[in-house]
Order: structure tokens, then sequence, then C-alpha cells
């Protein structure tokens, strides 16, 4: 069943917003509004595209969640050692928790680390928990949380993280539906993401590059993939030496299209929500910022960070027009159906460059903050 991710209001960023002492969301369907510029391009967007916002400081979650604009949250290792890193007591006081509840599951007691791998890792996952809690408790849907990112090429290791995380989850009293787990996208990434689908744990495959990603995170029965546009144009425009395209033209919107017409035509179920933005025509032009967006206009849903909703929100409702719709992109996709095994994957996956080179980009950034956080986790061991 699909979230009721409440389309992001208008009114609130329909203003000239740059505060947020606006109006709230919530009443503004049920209020005669003439005051308020009901004709943005954000207005106009929200209607074709279930709207999310990119940020898990909880301060600004809270603030757009109060009012009635976002539903759902994402952790990531980043956000996780940031908030492990950060000083503030409600963030400190999470950090204390997930050493406390790691000493006493894996016994001991003391302060020393008689397996330090495992209390490591059982501390970094609880601390993950902690903080997606803590945003469940400020929004109505669901929170996105990852599994150790250095598990990507190991399905069995990653479903048992993840299944141990959404434990965790149940011992605070959060269900299962509450929580999605994000999973990288390899290969093994989906295959866990599969396994994790039949137990009924729902899966947000992530750092996806490629529409062979896409196909087999689909045919795995994945809840959710998120498709990065903006780094898929990095890549063509450093390899291609470009300084920009037309956005009907940019490589990461034309990949994002043809894995929202592949969904549709055959049927998967699969959410496409598009994170991760670039100027399709380059920085200098202006209003290019959301070029990506408007060129994939009417897909699921799309994460957006703040300063690009706010962007939107100060330009005409005539910058919108639909440019993906269920039926007419499923007539477009010229993709056959088809059935992915991992020899058959394995074998196409070598033939994209920009996948390879964006996914172990993505793989080894995450992984470098996961031993950031492991030497704050070891300080606070001590
Ligand atoms: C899924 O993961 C992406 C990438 O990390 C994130 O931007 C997005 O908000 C997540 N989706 C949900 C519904 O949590
Ligand atoms: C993963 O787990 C399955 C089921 O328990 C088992 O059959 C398989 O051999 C395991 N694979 C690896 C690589 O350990």
């Amino acid at each position: 069943m699909r979230f009721p991710l409440i389309a992001l209001s208008t009114a609130l960023l329909a203003t000239p917003a740059h505060s947020f002492t606006l109006p709230s969301c919530t009443p503004i369907t049920s209020t005669t509004s003439t005051t308020l510029n009901m004709a943005s391009a954000l207005d106009e967007l929200a209607k074709l595209t279930t709207l999310s916002i990119d940020s898990s400081d909880l301060d600004e979650v809270a603030k757009f969640a109060k009012l009635g604009c976002i539903t759902d949250a994402t952790t990531n290792p980043l956000l996780v050692t940031q908030a492990a890193s950060n000083g503030d007591e409600r963030y400190s006081k999470m950090l204390k928790d997930a050493i406390m509840y790691t000493k006493e599951a894996l016994g001991g007691g003391d302060s020393s680390l008689p397996e330090p791998e495992a209390e490591l890792n059982l501390a970094m996952d609880k601390l993950a928990v902690n903080l997606g809690a803590q945003l469940l408790k400020l929004i109505p849907g669901k929170v996105s949380t990852e599994v150790d990112i250095r598990l990507s090429y190991d399905t069995n290791s990653s479903v048992d993280r993840a299944r141990r995380i959404i434990s965790m989850y149940e011992e605070m009293g959060i269900d299962k539906d509450r929580v999605l787990i994000k999973l990288a996208g390899t290969w093994e990434g989906i295959q866990a993401a599969k396994i994790l689908e039949e137990e009924g744990v729902h899966c947000n495959i992530t750092l996806v590059f490629s529409f062979l990603q896409a196909a087999a995170s689909a045919q795995a029965g994945a809840y959710l993939i998120s498709p990065f546009p903006g780094r898929i144009l990095d890549w063509f425009k450093s390899q291609n030496g470009k300084e920009g395209y037309p956005p009907q033209a940019d490589p990461g919107v034309l990949d994002v299209q043809r894995m929202y017409s592949y969904f549709r035509k055959y049927g998967y179920k699969t959410i496409c929500m598009p994170a991760s933005w670039r100027p399709s025509r380059g920085a200098a032009v202006e209003g290019s910022a959301v070029d990506e967006i408007l060129a994939l206009a009417g897909v699921d849903e799309m994460t957006i960070p703040p300063p690009l909703l706010l962007a939107l929100s100060e330009m005409d409702a005539s910058a919108v027009s639909e440019q993906c719709n269920a039926k007419t992109s499923a007539a477009m996709c010229r993709e056959p159906d088809f059935v992915l095994d991992e020899q058959t994957y394995k074998q196409y996956w070598e033939t994209d460059p920009c996948g390879i080179e964006k996914l172990n980009q993505g793989i080894d950034a995450f992984k470098q903050t996961t031993e950031d956080l492991k030497q704050v986790l070891i300080q606070e061991f001590n």
C-alpha cells in the first residue's frame, strides 16, 4: 500500500518565503485564500507529483511538519554522523542511549570493547534508529534508515542488519510500516530488498544511476527507488566536456523517464522518487536550478531540498507542464519485457561506466563517513 505523502502545500511556499512565518499548510485547502499566490510553479508541480523535503535536521523537519507540509524523512550515514557529533542535548542523548543499549545487549557493561566491531555496529544501528524514532515523532509518514554501507555487496548480512534495525524500531513500539530500509543499488542490495519485501519490510533502493538498477529493483519488488538525475548529469557533462544540456536532453532526466516508463508499462508498483538535482543548462543560466525537476514533473514522488522548493514557489505556474504521465509514459516505453538474473545483470553493469563510477563514489563517500562515525563511537565507549 502506498503511504499517503501529503503533497507539499503550496501555500507555504507559494509566498516568497525566505522566512517561514507563513500560514499553515493544512487549513489552506479549507480556506478561501485570496491573499495567497496560488499560481506558483510549486503549486502546479504538487498537483502532479508528491513532494517531500530533503532534510533531517530535527528543527527543520519540525518546522515543515508542523505546517503539514512533509510526511516523510530520511537518515543516512552522514546525517547519523552529524547527529553523533552534534553537541545539542537531543542528539547527545541519542548517542548515550545507543552506547548504553549496546553495553547491555552485548554484555560486559564496562567501558572496554571485547568485540569492537560487533559493538560499534550495534551502536551505529541503534543511533540511526534513535534518530529515526525522533524524526517519526515529528512526521506522520515513514522514515528511511540505511543498512551499513559496508555490506552493500553482501546480501545475507544486509538482510540480517535490516531485520535487526526493524526489531530495534519494534522494541521502541514503532511498527515496520513506518520504516523504509535503505539499501544501495548493488545487485546484492537489491536481492536483500527482495527477501525483505517478502517479509513485509519495505525498502528504498538508493544510489540509483542506471536503468539497469531500476529494472532489477522493480523486478525484486522494491517499494521505492531513489534515482539521482543530478549526479548522472555530472558524469555526462564531465565525460563529454559539456557545460550543460537542454533539460529535455539531460541524460539524468532521460534515465529517470526511462525508469518510470518501464515501471508503468509493465505494471510494477515500485515508486520512482528522484532526488539530487542539478541545473541541466548549467548554473550560469538563470532559473536553471530547477530544470531537472520541471523536466520530470508528473513522476510519482520527488525529494527536494528547501532552497529548490523556494525557487519553485517564486516561479510562475506556467513553467510546469506534465512530462511524466503513467499512461503516455508507458506507451512510450521501448523496453522489452525481460527478467534479470545475476549473470545478465552483472554483464550489463560492466557496460555502464556512469553507473559504475557514480555508485562506487556514493558507496565510498558513505564508507568514509561510517569510519568517522566509528571514531566518534569509540570515544564515547571509552
Ligand atoms: C529514499 O532515499 C532517498 C535517498 O537517500 C531519499 O532522498 C528519500 O527521501 C527516501 N525516501 C523516503 C520516502 O524516505
Ligand atoms: C545466504 O543465506 C541463504 C539462506 O539462509 C543460504 O542458502 C546462502 O548460502 C547464504 N549465502 C551466503 C553467500 O552465505
